[in-house]
């Protein structure tokens, strides 16, 4: 799908940040620094951040409100990584077993 607005940002001299490597559930994954870790691993295919009533979760609301997204981030469960930006290196687990067997 052609994105128009990409487009015009990319011609504006948008550029993305510094590439960088994230760790999620032991799969390194490639992202840039200012963009968030929900924005990477959707980037990277990982759409499903948890489960609820058997039901997959992913990101939500995107703006740090209904905690939908919620991982543990370098040790520290509950973490909103739709308000969290990648640092090189950072762990991500996922906070649901299933979703670790699954992945
Ligand atoms: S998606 Fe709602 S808090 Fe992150």
């Amino acid at each position: 799908m052609y994105d128009k607005s990409l487009a015009m940002r990319q011609k504006k001299g948008f550029k993305r940040g510094e590439l960088v490597k994230i760790v999620y559930n032991g799969q390194i994954i490639s992202a840039y620094k200012g963009e968030t870790i929900a924005t990477a691993l959707i980037a990277a295919g990982h759409l499903v951040s948890g489960y609820s009533h058997s039901q997959p979760r992913g990101v939500y609301c995107n703006i740090g409100i209904c905690h939908s997204c919620a991982m543990k981030v370098n040790g520290i469960g509950n973490t909103r990584i739709c308000k969290t930006l990648v640092t090189d290196g950072c762990q991500i687990e996922s906070q649901n077993d299933r979703l670790r067997e699954i992945e």
